[in-house]
């Protein structure tokens, strides 16, 4: 285990069945359908990438940059989408892969955005959900497991940049937060 890392939340063996759970989900919902499978970097990418594998279906990918994070733990309520998606939205099922939904605040911007562009559908696929935080009325429509209110690391999940490349999701340890990072 990292150093930094009190305790695992949610072992590399669990997730890997419920992303499989989610994938078959998807597979049976978006059969026959063409749709997008949207990322919102940098989160989702650990997540996207395995879900995206056990999907057996024909879709395109694509992903946006979108924040309301600055390096906190908490959220600044204020989301900047720095990077659009790609493709055109309009006619399309779209299908949001997020790494964690906490208040809400994000995916409630990015979805209006995204229907404002015209989707013929905008879903949303979480891995982790926080619903007790949330200051919206988001609901995801697949979401893996809901976690305590913690602030949780690894999978794809950062504290100041660090901590995405761990294969499990855990919970920083009092020193390892606020730490001046070199
Ligand atoms: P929301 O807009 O408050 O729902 O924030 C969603 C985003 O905040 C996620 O995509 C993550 O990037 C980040 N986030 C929320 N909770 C956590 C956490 O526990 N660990 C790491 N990042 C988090
Ligand atoms: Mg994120």
């Amino acid at each position: 285990m990292h150093k930094d890392i009190k305790n695992v939340l949610v072992s590399e063996k669990e997730i890997e069945s419920i992303v499989n759970t989610l994938a078959k989900q998807i597979e049976k919902d978006y059969n026959g359908r063409e749709f997008i499978m949207l990322g919102l970097l940098k989160g989702s990418i650990v997540f996207m990438a395995e879900l995206m594998k056990n999907i057996n279906l024909d879709f395109v990918i694509d992903f946006m940059v979108a924040s309301s994070y600055g390096g906190e733990t908490e959220t600044s309520g204020i989301v900047k989408i720095k990077k659009d998606i790609s493709v055109s939205a309009s006619g399309k099922d779209i299908l949001i892969v997020e790494d964690i939904i906490d208040s809400g605040v994000t995916l409630d911007f990015i979805v209006k955005h995204l229907k404002s562009k015209n989707a013929k559908s905008v879903k949303i696929c979480t891995l982790f959900d926080k619903p007790r935080r949330r200051l919206t009325n988001i609901k995801p429509d697949y979401s893996g497991i809901t976690i305590p209110d913690e602030f949780i690391v690894g999978y794809g999940l950062d504290y100041n940049e660090k901590y995405r490349n761990l294969p499990y999701v855990g919970i920083l340890k009092d020193e390892a937060i606020n730490k001046i990072s070199i």
